[in-house]
């Protein structure tokens, strides 16, 4: 379980926690909280594929885990008044699946693919033309007799969700008209989230609460559902159920978040980086094995926090620490000015 890794940013969910998710799940753009560019984008082309009658463009989601990419995906599909059709990067791995997940698609139909920087080369290639002319090629028969022939799917619109654009093949990147990056949220936005969290699951929580626990998000909303349901816990069973700010700061103590609302991991990095390498640079792999983490998780998931907080740099040399680093490791930063700027 994600509690006993002490993993607030884990980016993957428990199974009560994907239910607990699907119920706190904003299903209209009205209801989406904060990403003001992206959401207005999105509605307005929404609205105009939905006036026009046509199929909406291919949309690519991009952002660390959590921000609400899936829900977005739901929401678009939900404005336009049709089903949308999850799957992931890995999970489509055969040729066969994708033509058979396309042909049945309704006109206008939304495919979700979740990860879809890690689809593989022969599944990107049926995609190409389907994205493009809603065609796909399939091969009938074996051997010399086989031939090659092209078959229509019903016009649909692809919505890729990836943690990171940098992995996207040039060609798949350049089949999508839409393109939306989503940011990490600042503690008013995140404060809201919890109060309507906190509202659809019968909560009381107090004003100063749901900015404690906002806070110590790491500027996602899951982290933010996370945190609630956990203090929640915390609530009822010491007290009587009721979130005030002292059973939320004691729960957060118990919990290992850190008044910058970093994690176990998040302060394991910066520690890493000051005690065994120096305050670096070290390269990712390293710092990595040194962690006895995936390198993905570290760069997908933590370092993005971390750099945005101006905690961490990345330098072509490797990862650095900056004084806020340092600092926040309780260590008093080297002379002169951060790494980045040597
Ligand atoms: N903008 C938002 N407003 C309110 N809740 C949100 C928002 N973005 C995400 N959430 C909540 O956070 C959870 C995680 O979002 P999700 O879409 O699964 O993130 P991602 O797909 O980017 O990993 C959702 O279940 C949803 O309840
Ligand atoms: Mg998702």
């Amino acid at each position: 379980m994600t509690e006993s890794r002490g993993r607030l940013a884990d980016p993957e969910e428990s199974a009560d926690e994907r239910e607990l998710e699907v119920s706190l799940r904003p299903r209209r753009f009205a209801d989406f909280v904060g990403q003001p560019a992206a959401k207005e984008q999105l509605e307005i082309f929404v609205q105009a594929a939905k006036n026009r009658g046509e199929t909406l463009d291919h949309v690519l989601v991009a952002g660390p885990p959590g921000l609400g990419k899936t829900t977005l995906a739901g929401i678009i599909a939900n404005e336009l008044g049709v089903a949308m059709h999850a799957t992931s990067g890995p999970a489509l791995d055969r040729k066969v699946d994708v033509a058979g997940l396309l042909t049945n698609l309704q006109e206008r139909d939304v495919l979700f693919v979740d990860e879809i920087h890690r689809l593989s080369a022969a599944v990107e290639e049926v995609l190409y033309p389907a994205m493009e002319d809603f065609e796909i090629d399939i091969i009938i028969g074996e051997g010399p007799a086989a031939r090659n022939i092209r078959m229509p799917v019903p016009p649909f619109t692809l919505i890729g969700a990836t943690t990171r654009t940098g992995l996207l093949t040039t060609p798949l990147r350049d089949r999508f008209g839409v393109w939306q990056r989503l940011e990490y949220y600042d503690e008013d936005e995140l404060a809201s989230i919890v109060r309507r969290s906190a509202g659809i699951l019968g909560v009381p929580i107090d004003e100063t609460s749901a900015v404690a626990i906002a806070g110590r998000s790491r500027g996602t909303p899951r982290v933010a559902n996370r945190l609630l349901r956990r203090v929640r816990d915390f609530a009822e069973v010491r007290h009587e159920g009721r979130i005030s700010e002292e059973i939320c700061l004691a729960a957060l103590e118990l919990f290992q978040v850190d008044s910058e609302g970093l994690d176990k991991l998040d302060r394991d990095i910066l520690r890493a980086i000051v005690e065994k390498f120096d305050g670096g640079p070290v390269g990712l792999e390293t710092l990595a094995v040194a962690l006895g983490e995936e390198a993905d998780t570290v760069q997908d998931v933590y370092e993005p926090y971390l750099i945005m907080r101006g905690f961490l740099m990345r330098t072509p040399r490797g990862r650095v620490l900056t004084k806020s680093g340092f600092r926040h490791c309780g260590v008093e930063p080297p002379a002169g000015p951060d790494a980045l700027f040597e």
